[in-house]
């Protein structure tokens, strides 16, 4: 495991997600993202080469994606999440590159020209998108899914504030002003059903985005 000097981290998030992970956030949460599921069923995720899970928490996708073959390196800002999925890695036999940084520092770049898939699940994070694109190896696919603003009557679940949501044809316009030719795979914004932490059902709102970058 890669840990950066937690002192050059942003504090605030490492520090208010520590807390979050302390206090046993999604440690009831071992599935991986259905919508990752669904797509590696449906083809769209090789088993092989290597994979990208940023802001990967404590690595229900990692491990989801290493299970299937693939070499993933998986990044947080969280040192007590990355040890809770570390553990959880050694416990099933899995092989992850837990990195324990903040992807938001300046300066911070990306591989480029490197992962079969990346996936970035629940971290709203615009000035990652070009970065995750350039990332990818020619014909490889990226994997998003945010939280959704919603005025909507239902009652969905996750972040109250609309910072940690994006408004709807925030993904498509964001990957479009990077200078990467891609190929959307799926799109779909609205309402899920999924399980909550305590196992009963609730709503969600996402937007979900699966490209494959274009081989040339
Ligand atoms: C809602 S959780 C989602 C975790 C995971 N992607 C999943 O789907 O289970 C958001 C994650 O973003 C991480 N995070 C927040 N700010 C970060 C930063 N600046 N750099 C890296 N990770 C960050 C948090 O530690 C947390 O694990």
């Amino acid at each position: 495991m890669r840990t950066e000097n937690p002192e050059s981290m942003n504090p605030s998030d490492r520090q208010r997600w520590d807390l979050r992970y302390r206090e046993g956030a999604y440690a009831q949460r071992h599935w991986p993202s259905a919508y990752l599921q669904q797509l590696h069923q449906d083809g769209v995720i090789p088993d092989d080469g290597r994979a990208l899970d940023m802001a990967c928490g404590r690595g229900r996708n990692s491990l989801f994606l290493a299970s299937h073959g693939l070499a993933v390196d998986a990044v947080d800002v969280s040192p007590v999440a990355i040890a809770q999925g570390a553990n959880t890695a050694i416990a099933g036999h899995l092989r992850v590159n837990w990195q324990c940084s903040d992807v938001l520092k300046r300066g911070r770049s990306l591989p480029k020209n490197t992962y079969a898939v990346a996936v970035m699940i629940r971290f709203v994070a615009p000035i990652l998108l070009p970065r995750l694109l350039h990332a990818l190896v020619p014909g490889g696919i990226l994997v998003l899914e945010e939280h959704l603003q919603w005025d909507g009557a239902e009652r969905i679940s996750g972040p109250g504030s609309n910072r940690f949501r994006v408004a709807s044809g925030d993904l498509s316009r964001q990957l479009h002003e990077s200078q990467v030719g891609f190929d959307v795979l799926h799109q779909y914004e609205g309402l899920i059903s999924e399980p909550a932490d305590d196992g009963t059902e609730v709503n969600a709102a996402v937007a979900r985005m699966c490209i494959r970058r274009s081989s040339t």
